[in-house]
């Protein structure tokens, strides 16, 4: 599997390690996942290990020559370069030859305030600089209360990529991730979850056409784990998940990998 290659619909599971690890122990884990997974038959699925940006050129060096596994960063800047103290900007996560950058997570929503609008750009220097988006949407239980989940989703999508073109468009990966469930346990059922998922998928199908709508991997995230992960992959419009907590625990990971 070329994991460069533009983008057609594929099962992923991508780990998002947040702000833990140390080199070192990325490297653990990372070793970890490789030996475990000699012994699981998933070619089919494209692993992505979302660490620390001080962490992807070494994690990317041990997953060379793998074509089912790839690195992505967790966050970029929106502008191409400049006066940014401390700042990381798509070009140089590009130069570390990562393929994937993790954009508009809810945590960076919440804390960093970054906007519908500024997302837009981030994802613009992400496929600029020859990257694919792995763009986060999702509802605060406030939202899902409120019934405004379908709306809040909507507005996601359309504020932040709906000025792509097509051939843009297709070289991206969405994650569906409510709010409500990262870190908390509690998961979106599978009729919850498949019935967003089939939202997104209608909403991309309506702008885009249904051949676009249909070769994108939309991602189910939020309190995702073994015991889950099954029922969720079985559902028609869930292609993979968005993995936090349990992308920390190599068995875990790899065993998400396999319940497809
Ligand atoms: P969680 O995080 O699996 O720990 O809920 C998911 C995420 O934030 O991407």
């Amino acid at each position: 599997m070329q994991v460069n290659q533009k983008y057609m619909r594929k099962k992923i599971v991508a780990g998002n390690w947040k702000m833990n690890n140390t080199l070192d122990e990325g490297v653990f884990l990372v070793e970890k996942i490789l030996n475990l997974q000699e012994s699981t038959a998933t070619d089919d699925v494209l692993k992505i290990l979302g660490v620390p940006s001080t962490h992807l050129s070494v994690i990317g060096s041990l997953l060379k020559g793998k074509a089912d596994f790839s690195v992505a960063a967790q966050n970029s800047h929106h502008e191409e370069k400049g006066a940014y103290t401390g700042e990381i900007s798509a070009r140089m996560i590009a130069s570390t030859n990562v393929h994937f950058v993790i954009v508009g997570h809810s945590e960076r929503r919440q804390y960093f305030n970054e906007t519908n609008e500024l997302l837009a750009k981030k994802v613009n220097q992400v496929l600029e600089n020859g990257m694919t988006p792995i763009y986060c949407v999702g509802e605060s239980l406030e939202q899902r209360k409120k019934n405004e989940h379908f709306d809040v989703v909507k507005s996601q999508l359309q504020e932040t990529l709906f000025h792509l073109p097509e051939e843009d468009i297709k070289n991206l990966v969405i994650a569906y991730e409510p709010v409500w469930a990262i870190g908390t346990g509690e998961t979106a059922t599978s009729e919850q979850a498949q019935e967003i998922h089939a939202f997104i998928r209608g909403i991309l199908s309506d702008k885009y056409g249904n051949v676009i709508a249909d070769s994108i991997s939309i991602l189910y995230g939020g309190s995702c784990n073994v015991t889950n992960a099954k029922e969720l992959f079985a559902c028609p419009d869930i292609d993979g998940g968005l993995i936090g907590g349990a992308s920390l625990k190599a068995t875990d990971f790899v065993a998400i990998t396999s319940s497809f």
